[in-house]
């Protein structure tokens, strides 16, 4: 593989800001001179997770994580560094020199081949439907259902042909292995061995991932024989709990709203789309998990469930529901009669009243809540009634806002006859309890107390190293002074590995900024202390000339006293052999001078 040059790569750094990059997986929230959002590394409910766009790097107080727009890529999709630049590349409309293919380390040989057969194969069926007469019959009825040409295009939807081995014969042509489009659920193996297409005769969904490539498809009948959909089997390249139903193609208008509308069904988030309710997208047929759960606090904080409007779709919004809430997210519920689900509501009263009466009416998770719970209960039984009351109790009391809170408690006051202190006193009383536990509120940084606080426990020596560094990472003139007049002298070893680093970086790039640095340091370790160290949010814009010598002095001190108290404690070792008692105790003094200042300006 040709190495892309050191210019291109600068220039492709400089035209992606990170926020945009990261913006693209995360909700980030302006916070002074940063960004704060949920971090996609690890699990949390609590933001601790900072990018900032003077420094164009990312650290997450959390889990450590750190670095710049490239390694961020990386990290996220499994990106090798040259794929990762070649995306950024492609954002910013820089051309990059042409290059042998390389694939990430993600995916299998097998899975990029099958990757690519599936985007040949979703072509081909898409043309086949719009184009072809053996995709006539499938043209017809997504017509019929009510879908416009461009949603038609838009979702690349297509027709998988009756005939037995058209598929087969079409993949087997452009050089892919029988087995492997068996593997990954393409075409199927009849009992002697001949392929056999698997979609036979239905209308075809390619179900893509974020992004933007097909990794499996839904296939439906068209002729109401067999089961409705016949999917794409589970792979390394396509896992239902994982994928959200054009997730790909909501994202932006996802981030945009602040809201994303999950539903249940392939043609319910296409109809939505068709509606204009462009941020909708749908699990694939399974409930939804608490991945994406998360995945979509990542981007919102408002999610309107919105599925079918029977019993099993009421009982899996409760399930959902809750576990949105539980990942942090504001839950409302769509307001769709008895017996429709999106598609059919829309194509009965139209797309104006989906956006409308449907999307636009949603209530709250809670309201939803206490009317589903009661299914459950025989609320002429007292001993069911106050269960319920009690049940329901405690779902209000997590509401945070008190007029919402009482809101609801209220109807239950009047409901069930009981008043409403003694509610609000219970309320108060379990919101007590249950007050939020945030694993991560040790590491939190959000208003700098715990580095603080971390930091005051830290010996002189260490604070003005982390200080110092952060400042040579901000500005190579500081960082060459820091050469000049300490060298790699720093007392903690990872200290002075960094800044050996450093200094190799310096001369080679004129004007090192933390961001390049970081990418450019060889191992996981290095790049996450160099990007805590960067962020370290007491660095101010403007340092004085006067600090960085007092960082330096410091450091000086230190490192001399613990290079005296060596070089005397060889002389003791010495004085001692010599039998020299006088000399050995004289040395011994020296030495515990020197301790005691060093106790002292710590
Ligand atoms: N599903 C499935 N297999 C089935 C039935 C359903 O995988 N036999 C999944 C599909 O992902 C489907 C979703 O469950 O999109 C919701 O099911 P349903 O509401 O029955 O399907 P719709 O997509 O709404 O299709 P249609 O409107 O054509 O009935
Ligand atoms: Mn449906």
């Amino acid at each position: 593989m040709s190495r892309i040059p050191n210019e291109v790569i600068e220039q492709v750094r400089e035209a992606n800001d990170i926020t945009d990059v990261v913006g693209e997986y995360v909700q980030l929230k302006k916070q002074g001179r940063n960004y704060l959002g949920l971090c996609p590394f690890h699990k949390e409910n609590t933001p601790s997770f900072t990018v900032s766009p003077d420094k164009q790097i990312f650290h997450c107080f959390g889990c450590g994580k750190g670095g710049n727009a490239a390694t961020f890529l990386m990290e996220m999709e499994g990106f090798s560094f040259v794929e990762a630049i070649r995306i950024l590349a492609e954002k910013s409309g820089i051309d990059l020199p042409e290059q042998k293919q390389e694939q990430g380390p993600v995916l299998s040989e097998e899975s990029a081949g099958i990757l690519e057969a599936f985007q040949w194969t979703a072509k081909l069926y898409h043309h086949l439907l719009r184009h072809g007469k053996e995709g006539k019959e499938g043209y017809q009825y997504l017509l019929e259902r009510g879908l416009s040409e461009e949603a038609i295009d838009r979702f690349q939807l297509g027709y998988a042909p009756m005939a037995e081995g058209f598929t087969a014969t079409f993949l087997e042509k452009k050089g892919f292995h029988k087995q492997a489009l068996a593997k990954f659920g393409l075409i199927t193996t009849a009992g002697d061995g001949a392929a056999l297409d698997r979609f036979r005769g239905r209308v075809i969904f390619p179900i893509r991932n974020h992004l933007g490539k097909t990794v499996a498809f839904g296939g439906r009948t068209i002729t109401g024989q067999d089961a409705k959909y016949l999917n794409s089997p589970e792979s390394e390249l396509f896992q239902k709990s994982r994928i959200l139903f054009n997730f790909d193609l909501a994202k932006s208008h996802i981030r945009k709203t602040g809201e994303a509308v999950l539903c249940e069904g392939y043609m319910d988030a296409i109809s939505a789309y068709q509606a204009g309710v462009k941020n909708a997208v749908a699990t694939l047929g399974t409930a939804l998990t608490e991945y994406q759960a998360r995945l979509l606090r990542r981007y919102v904080d408002t999610v309107i469930i919105c599925y079918d409007a029977d019993n099993a779709g009421q009982e899996a919004t409760y399930k959902a529901g809750q576990l949105l809430e539980a990942a942090g997210c504001t839950v409302k519920t769509a307001n769709l009669q008895n017996g429709m689900d999106p598609d059919s509501h829309i194509k009965e009263h139209g797309a104006e009243s989906f956006v409308n009466d449907v999307i636009g009416n949603s209530s709250t998770f809670a309201g939803f809540f206490m009317k589903h719970l009661k299914k459950g209960f025989n609320l002429s039984l007292e001993g069911d009634r106050i269960r319920y009351v009690e049940l329901v109790t405690k779902r209000l009391a997590m509401i945070d806002r008190t007029i919402e809170r009482e809101y609801y408690l209220k109807e239950i006051s009047e409901e069930f006859g009981i008043s409403l202190e003694t509610l609000m006193l219970e309320a108060e009383s379990l919101r007590k309890n249950t007050a939020p536990k945030d694993k991560t509120d040790g590491k939190r940084h959000t208003n700098g107390s715990y580095e603080k606080r971390r930091n005051n426990l830290l010996p002189a020596f260490h604070n003005a190293e982390k200080k110092l560094i952060a400042y040579m990472l901000h500005d190579s003139g500081i960082a060459r002074r820091a050469q000049e007049e300490l060298g790699a002298q720093f007392i903690i070893e990872t200290h002075q590995v960094l800044v050996t680093h450093l200094y190799a970086y310096l001369e080679d790039h004129l004007d090192g900024g933390a961001s390049g640095f970081i990418e450019w340091l060889p191992d996981e370790e290095l790049k996450r202390l160099a990007a805590e160290l960067a962020m370290q949010h007491q660095v101010t814009e403007h340092v004085s000339d006067r600090e960085i010598k007092d960082y330096i002095r410091t450091i000086q001190l230190e490192s001399g006293d613990k290079a005296s108290i060596k070089s005397l404690k060889q002389e003791q070792k010495l004085a001692e052999q010599q039998n020299d008692p006088v000399r050995a105790a004289q040395i011994a003094m020296q030495i515990i001078e020197i301790q005691k200042q060093l106790k002292h300006t710590n």
